[in-house]
């Protein structure tokens, strides 16, 4: 319950305590919590669970993250199986989020001390309710003003944060100054780094915290923390460039807007924000350079989509950005727009079009030729599959030869015969090598797989959590094997990575079949699970009986027996 209140302000009603509902927006409160069972309801929109769901669902972050953070409010550390190198981290950050909250209020005080600045914001159209929602500051000019807010000028600690910098002589000085201020806060609402604006012309036009220990860019989205409740309510986000786009875009009442910070969209970046909503619009600049980080975008969406997911882009009129897009044609406009992004297969398919002359064969040949890398990458068949109709009938040729084209699928029975198998078949292996074969192919697809079912004591089903976790972490960002190896160089996987990557350098990746690997893989480690859920529920029958929710689930677990299948 504490940790409930943590989040939201609870009231005593009789046993239990009560709340406006986090989840959904609600005038009387319909959200209880229960001190005695450790669970929360909803009776408003029927959200419920323990108190690692609850952070999970309000944070919108991992089962890992939530673990530590419950774990990290109550002073106990969590030891971690992959080795200590988390825990050193979280340790090392506590003492720079204190200094960066500090700074942050220095910064929010000047705000209010500083005309320039207060009229700064206003020329763009900002309220006090909106600087204060996103705690929007000032750092005035002069090298060395916030020696006035820490003791020790001198701490390591803020050089490690980013607020000062040391010439080669060992001269300290301000990193931010008369510059107004957009504090980055991590989902916790810790300020992670700053980025700071010219008031006026000058370059550059914003300045950024480097990355540190708190901050990594390829990671965090600025506003999503106060995003979250209006990401929810319309299970949309917004994905904009700017600082001032998603300030800009709450000041008309689009809450649910987030930028990258400065660096392309990232696989993990979209990864994140699937996590919290079933749709993710990127909204660019409507410039050349708008459209470059849009098609950045597309390529960082490939791996983490899903057929139950829709990535769209909306583009405005080169001269505008959302900012003044908002401003000047309206919000009602941008609304609207909203609603009817290009998707991401439209967009994919028109920028291929236009690389290459379909009148022509080779300009056919060329258009699948480009098309294929792209194809591989997509994590969602059934949006893959779209495409390669699309691909087929604008390359005007059959569908199971873009496939085979592309490595999807073997030809089939009418086709060529398929290219004689260098390697014999391999004998079955168990489920956790061959899934983390498959995973050093496509490392993204670790988030597909029920690592609950796979065990972390075996060697292989050790890295498949290793790597889960690196990448809930955000340390491995794409789904380059290169990257996956670096990773790991020097660590206790190491051994068990080389050896197979060995096995597997020769061999080549069809897609296709590796995603009916996968499959099987599930498939059977699933119906592992069943088999064993249904073995200790029948002992249970025979020992002490069964009630009706367990007779109920066994009969539910034999009937998928029977069937054959185990997928849920
Ligand atoms: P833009 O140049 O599009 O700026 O940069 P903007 O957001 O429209 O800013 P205003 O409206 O002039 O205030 C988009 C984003 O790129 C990063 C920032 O994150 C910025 O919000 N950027 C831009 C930098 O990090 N440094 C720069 O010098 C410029
Ligand atoms: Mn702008």
């Amino acid at each position: 319950m504490d940790i409930v209140e943590r989040y939201v302000p609870l009231r005593k009603a009789g046993a239990n305590f009560s709340a406006c509902c986090p989840f959904h927006s609600e005038k009387t409160p319909s959200f209880t919590v229960s001190p005695t069972k450790q669970f929360y309801h909803c009776f408003g929109c029927g959200e419920h669970g323990t108190a690692i769901g609850f952070v999970m669902q309000y944070s919108g972050i991992g089962f890992v993250e939530a673990v530590e953070e419950l774990a990290g409010g109550l002073g106990m550390p969590i030891p971690r199986d992959d080795n200590s190198h988390h825990r050193q981290a979280s340790e090392r950050k506590a003492p720079l989020t204190e200094l960066m909250a500090k700074a942050a209020k220095y910064y929010r005080e000047q705000l209010k001390a500083s005309a320039v600045a207060i009229d700064y914001f206003k020329s763009r159209g900002l309220s006090g309710e909106i600087a204060a929602r996103f705690g929007l500051g000032y750092a005035p000019d002069g090298w060395q003003n916030i020696d006035s807010v820490f003791p020790d000028y001198k701490a390591p600690a803020l050089l490690e944060c980013g607020l000062v910098i040391e010439n080669d002589q060992g001269r300290r000085y301000d990193r931010f100054r008369g510059r107004v201020m957009f504090p980055i806060l991590d989902q916790r609402g810790n300020v992670i780094g700053f980025g700071g604006r010219v008031l006026g012309e000058g370059e550059p036009k914003y300045l950024n915290s480097p990355e540190t220990p708190l901050f990594e860019k390829g990671r965090e989205l600025y506003g999503l923390t106060q995003a979250r409740q209006a990401i929810r309510d319309s299970d949309t986000v917004i994905v904009v460039e700017g600082y001032m786009d998603v300030v800009a875009l709450a000041q008309h009442g689009i809450g649910n807007a987030v930028a990258t910070l400065g660096t392309a969209t990232t696989a993990t970046h979209v990864q994140k924000l699937l996590r919290q909503a079933s749709r993710v619009i990127f909204c660019f600049d409507g410039d050349r350079a708008g459209r470059k980080a849009a098609w950045r975008a597309l390529e960082a969406s490939l791996e983490p989509l899903a057929d139950d997911k829709t990535v769209g882009f909306l583009f405005l009129p080169p001269e505008h950005d959302p900012d003044s897009f908002v401003r000047q044609v309206g919000e009602a406009e941008f609304r609207r727009l909203a609603l009817q992004p290009t998707t991401l297969t439209e967009f994919l398919m028109r920028e291929l079009k236009a690389e290459a002359d379909l009148t022509n064969a080779e300009g056919r040949a060329r258009l699948i030729h480009e098309a294929k890398p792209l194809l591989l990458r997509i994590g969602a068949p059934g949006v893959r599959l779209q495409l390669v109709k699309q691909l087929a009938e604008a390359s005007a040729i059959a569908q199971a030869e873009v496939e085979g084209q592309c490595g999807l699928k073997p030809l089939g029975r009418r086709g060529a015969p398929p290219p004689p198998r260098s390697r014999q078949r391999p004998a079955p292996r168990p489920i956790d090598q061959a899934l983390l074969e498959i995973v050093l192919q496509q490392p993204m697809w670790t988030t597909r797989l029920p690592l609950d079912l796979i065990s972390a004591e075996q060697p292989h089903g050790a890295v498949l959590h290793a790597i889960a976790n690196a990448i809930e972490h955000g340390e491995l960002t794409s789904g380059s094997y290169h990257q996956l190896l670096e990773f790991f160089r020097g660590g206790p996987h190491e051994a068990v990575i080389a050896e197979m990557a060995g096995s597997l350098a020769s061999a080549d990746v069809d897609i296709g079949e590796l995603e009916v690997v996968l499959n099987d893989a599930l498939l059977r480690l699933r119906q592992t699970g069943i088999a064993r859920e249904i073995d200790s529920l029948t002992a249970k029958a025979r020992s002490a009986g069964l009630n009706q929710d367990e007779r109920r689930q066994l009969t539910e677990l034999l009937s998928r027996k029977r069937a054959g299948h185990g997928l849920v």
